[in-house]
Order: structure tokens, then C-alpha cells, then sequence
């Protein structure tokens, strides 16, 4: 099947799409044929910002924005199709993840129950009608309905095209927020697969970056600031002391405890007044990052899994700093970006959701009880029909 992926992370930096060609059954065959990141334009940023916000978010900006990102979206799915110099007709299925704009994965009562909640949007039935193509979209409330916290959905994927016979992996995704899949050398059971977020991936970074810059840069290119400015260790040690490190896995956390309420509180403590203290911050942050990951993996896993190799994918493999540190802290374990896997980095997530779309397709479950906490394996997705169907 040729199938597009569709992935827009916490970064809120764009559009993810790949187009690829998925065949097999058990052991599956994928080729990239194209990729595509569509940037966010200032004022659609803007919008997705105060919709997600408990703060300024209303149902009818919610309403609207769900209906507006599917059709930018759908234009990602049109744009990544020509790039591959296919037509519509040529796709099968889009697996679409749609944008976050609130993940509630700890349990609050509510009447008799207990209610976890995740809300990812870009409507499907947009996408469906402007591609002529079946939309597979909402993969997270299936998971939660079987008892998980609906993130992350990653590993399984890992696990299905990641896995190898002789090394103890580690992929470690560097989006806004930070996630690792534990695959143990030659697991053959997904039971064996251990997932989980870690922390803030570059989204510290990302947030005091633009409030140093006054909004003109949206990240640390090339993470040239945070090798400009200096790590501050009695700031990092008490960042680390955040409770979210502590909490053993299964975990999942977002924008609710790492944007813009931690920086603020961040700046509160330690307010910078020159250059070089942002510099200090940027750097600071780029190094939570990487200790918190790698403390991440001492804590809960090192016990019983010594890591060869962690190979890194999403937008943080640009980070110089953030690699070196990751390569010092997990050394002698490699610390190698997906890219020497012939995979781009940028492209592994949208990649991803197109797999889910395919697994789902085939009625096989995508979810990981290991790294969800779901207490069951389930079938990932609502299905959306285009306006004329055709046999997919
Ligand atoms: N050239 C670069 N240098 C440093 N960081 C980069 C670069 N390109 C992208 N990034 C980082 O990657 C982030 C986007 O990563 P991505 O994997 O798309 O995350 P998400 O899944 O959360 O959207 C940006 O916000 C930025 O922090
Ligand atoms: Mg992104």
C-alpha cells in the first residue's frame, strides 16, 4: 500500500508528511518515497497556542481550528504526493495523528469515573474528501479506552522496524517532548519492549529561545546558543528535581507541565539580565534535556539493560549540544541520529503513523501496554471515508 503519514508534534513547528510504501504482513517492507515538513505560518501558530491553553482556549476557536488544520493538512497530503510525482489516486490510506492541543493522561474523577483525556485535531473528514483517500486518524483514545495513557505510540513501530539481533537499542525521539523504546537484542514478543517519555525533549529550549530572541526565532539553530552559553549546575540539579523524573514509567507528558508554565517559573527564579545569562539558560536546558533522558534510562532500566546503541530521531538531532551531552553521558553506548539507518530524522514519526494506519488497516493492534500502561493490546484509529469512495 502507499500510504501517507501525517504527524504534527508539540513543537508546533509544522506539518510532518511521508509518503510510503508499506508491504508485507509480519515482517513489513517500507520505503520512504517523500517527505515533506509544512511550516506553521505565524498566525496559525498563534491560534493552536491559544487553543491549547485551558487559559484563552474556546469551543468555538477549538471547533474551527479542527475543521482549518484539516485542510492544511490535506494540502501537506497534496504537496507530498507531487513532490513524489504521484497522483491522489495513487494512495491508498492516510494515517493522520492530527495536532495536540491537550494531553490529560493522570486519571480525575469524575461522576463514578476515572477520566483520562487526549485531544488531537485536524479533522479527518476534510482530509478524506479534499484527497479522495480513507483517512485513519485519532489513534490515542483507543488506548485509553483499554486503560493507557494513549502515549506514546511510537514503540511499537520501533519495535517493529527498529529491533536488531545482536545490539541492546535505545531509540530516543527528540521532538518537543523527549521518548525512548527500550529493544532488547533479538526480542521477538512486544512484551520484551519497554517506552516511555522522559521529559522535555527541545521544548525548554525551543520556548526560551524565542523569549530571548522576542519572538523572531522559534529554536537554537544547530544548538549554536547552548554551546555559546555555559551549563548552570545548581539550576540543572534543581530542574532535575522536577516530580515528573521521579514517577516511574509508564509516563506521558506534554506542553501541560513543560511550556510555558515551566519557563515561566524557570524565569521567575532566575531572571537573565545580559545576553550571556540567556546563553547560560539555553545551555542549561539543552543539558536537562540530555541528563534527563539519560537519567531516565539509569533509573528505571540500566538495571536490566545495558544500551549498545541510542539511535536519535526528530528535531533535537540538530542540537549539537544536546548530542554531545547525550554522547558523554551514554558513552561507551553510540549515540548515532536514525539518519546512518537510512531513515531521515525529521521523517521518522510521520513514517510512523503510516505504519499505525497500515497496521490498523490489517485489524492488528499498535499499541504497547509497556509503554502506554494500557491493560490490553488494541486497535488503534477511527476510519473516515473520502466523498466518492474507490477501492483502496
Ligand atoms: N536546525 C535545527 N537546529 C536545532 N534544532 C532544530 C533544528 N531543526 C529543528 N530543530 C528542533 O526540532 C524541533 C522540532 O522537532 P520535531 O521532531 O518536529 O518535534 P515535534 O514532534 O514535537 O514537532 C524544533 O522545535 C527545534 O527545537
Ligand atoms: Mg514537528
Amino acid at each position: 500500500m502507499k500510504i501517507v503519514g501525517l504527524m504534527a508534534g508539540t513543537s508546533h513547528d509544522g506539518i510532518d508528511a511521508a509518503l510510503v510504501d508499506i508491504q508485507g504482513q509480519k515482517a513489513l517492507r517500507v520505503k520512504l518515497l517523500a517527505f515533506q515538513t509544512i511550516p506553521y505560518s505565524k498566525p496559525t501558530l498563534d491560534l493552536i497556542r491559544r487553543a491549547s491553553s485551558p487559559k484563552t482556549g474556546t469551543v468555538d476557536q477549538v471547533a474551527r481550528l479542527n475543521f482549518y488544520l484539516g485542510e492544511l493538512f490535506a494540502e501537506a497530503v497534496l504537496q507530498v504526493i507531487a513532490q513524489a510525482g504521484l497522483k491522489p489516486t495513487a494512495i491508498n490510506l492516510i494515517g493522520s495523528h492530527g495536532q495536540t492541543l491537550h494531553h490529560l493522561p493522570h486519571p480525575q474523577p469524575m461522576g463514578r469515573h476515572r477520566i483520562r483525556a487526549t485531544l488531537q485535531v485536524a479533522e479527518p473528514a476534510i482530509i478524506a474528501a479534499r484527497t479522495g483517500t480513507p483517512v485513519i486518524s485519532d489513534f490515542r483514545p483507543a488506548d485509553i479506552a483499554a486503560g493507557g495513557q494513549g502515549a506514546p505510540l511510537v514503540p511499537y513501530v520501533d519495535f517493529l522496524l527498529f529491533r536488531h539481533p545482536r545490539q541492546n537499542r535505545i531509540l530516543l525521539n527528540l521532538g518537543g517532548i523527549a521518548n525512548l523504546t527500550l529493544l532488547p537484542a533479538g526480542c521477538r514478543e512486544v512484551s520484551g519492549v519497554a517506552a516511555s517519555d522522559s521529559g522535555p525533549g527541545n521544548m525548554v529550549s525551543d520556548e526560551l529561545t524565542r523569549r530571548m530572541s522576542r519572538g523572531r526565532e522559534r529554536f537554537d539553530r544547530r544548538g549554536g546558543y547552548a554551546e555559546q552559553g555555559r551549563v548552570i549546575p545548581e539550576l540543572l540539579a534543581e530542574l532535575l528535581r522536577h516530580p515528573f523524573f521521579r514517577k516511574p514509567p509508564p509516563k506521558s507528558t506534554g506542553r501541560e507541565e513543560f511550556g510555558t508554565g515551566f519557563v515561566d517559573h524557570l524565569l521567575a527564579r532566575k531572571r537573565p539580565r545580559s545576553r550571556r545569562a540567556w546563553l547560560n539558560l539555553i545551555a542549561t536546558a539543552a543539558a536537562l534535556t540530555a541528563h534527563s533522558v539519560y537519567r531516565h534510562y539509569r533509573q528505571f532500566y540500566a538495571a536490566e539493560f545495558a544500551a549498545d546503541e541510542v539511535i536519535v530521531s526528530g528535531g533535537g538531532v540538530n542540537n549539537r549540544a544536546m548530542m554531545r551531552r547525550l554522547a558523554e553521558l551514554f558513552a561507551p553506548a553510540k549515540v548515532i541520529p536514525i539518519d546512518a539507518l537510512g531513515v531521515p530524522a525529521d521523517a521518522k514519526e510521520a513514517i510512523a503513523f503510516a505504519v499505525l494506519a497500515y497496521e490498523s488497516w490489517h485489524g492488528r493492534p499498535g499499541n504497547l501496554p509497556g509503554a502506554t500502561g494500557a491493560g490490553k493490546r488494541a486497535v488503534l484509529g477511527k476510519l473516515c471515508w473520502p466523498l466518492r469512495c474507490r477501492q483502496a
